[in-house]
């Protein structure tokens, strides 16, 4: 059998980057307009911090204006959407999107709820979810909308493939299942209580594992020939130091058709679809 491909989220995302700052210089040329996205971040988490530092440098390099708010852990609600009130009006403001998680004090769906639909990039406001679930034009989450792009770029046309979602959350699992209705896959959304989990998965083309486990997902649930799709981003201690492995058992995944790394898959996707939604997100406010 054919030895596994890596699928190389990383190149995939630096051409799409390119592509979008292309966009965004021929759209400054023509309208002298730049699409500008506002991240706020409440606390110090230590990963948070990472990514946000790095949407912030991915923005930068697309050409568009970034507006970091960094705001102190103990920041009430009240402040809060006072802030996203403000960049809601902000006609500079094109996309917003608010780091999570929150802090406990806050109520993450108060906030998320507050922010204008058309400006929410993230696509977790409700409306947008609705837009998604009924097939109207929406701004769909970063993380699965990577995901359908490197499937539809390494498979073509996914009409008709079985595929298995593992994980249900909001972000991925079940806009995942949305996107690959969509594409008219046939699709299953399990998770970690799903009965027969192992056998369940060895019935699928396309295998997304999003439950955030490390390398829950053995060699020997995995289909030969199916293609993986490991979104858990997971850091386990390894000697006195650490590292990254997704959900999936990449060692043993080697009878696989293809399957994106940990890191350089899916991550790097999540920040270049961050960048098109807020190009989308611009252009529907173009006059
Ligand atoms: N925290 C982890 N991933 C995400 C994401 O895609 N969007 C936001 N807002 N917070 C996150």
């Amino acid at each position: 059998m054919a030895p596994v491909q890596r699928i190389d989220g990383k190149a995939f995302a630096a051409r799409m980057t390119t592509r979008i700052a292309d966009e965004v210089r021929s759209l400054f040329d023509e309208a002298g307009l730049k699409p500008g996205l506002a991240v706020v971040l409440v606390g110090h988490d230590p990963a948070s911090q990472v990514y946000v530092g790095a949407k912030h440098k991915a923005t930068i390099a697309a050409g568009m204006k970034s507006f970091e708010h960094r705001l102190p852990a103990e920041t009430s609600e009240d402040v809060l959407l006072g802030l996203i009130a403000q960049l809601n009006a902000d006609p500079n403001v094109h996309g917003i999107l608010v780091q999570l998680p929150l802090p406990a004090h806050l109520d993450a769906s108060a906030v998320i709820a507050a922010i204008d639909p058309s400006k929410n990039v993230d696509g977790f406001h409700v409306v947008n979810a609705g837009q998604l679930a009924t097939g109207q034009d929406a701004l769909v989450p970063c993380t699965p909308l990577g995901c359908l792009f490197l499937l539809q770029d390494h498979l073509g046309d996914l009409s008709g493939l079985h595929a298995v979602i593992v994980g249900r959350s909001n972000i991925v699992g079940k806009p995942m299942a949305q996107l690959l209705l969509g594409a008219n896959c046939t699709v299953t959304i399990a998770h970690s209580g799903s009965r027969d989990l192992p056998a369940l998965c060895r019935t699928a083309d396309i295998l997304i594992a999003a439950v955030g486990r490390p390398e829950m997902i053995r060699g020997d649930w995995i289909k030969p020939g199916a293609t993986v799709i490991d979104v858990g981003i997971n850091r386990i201690p390894d000697g006195d130091s650490t590292r990254l492995v997704g959900d999936v058992a990449f060692a043993e995944a080697g009878h696989a058709g293809a399957i994106t790394p940990v890191p350089g898959g899916v991550g790097p996707m999540t920040i270049a679809c961050l960048l098109q939604n807020t190009l989308t997100a611009f252009r529907r406010k173009l006059p």
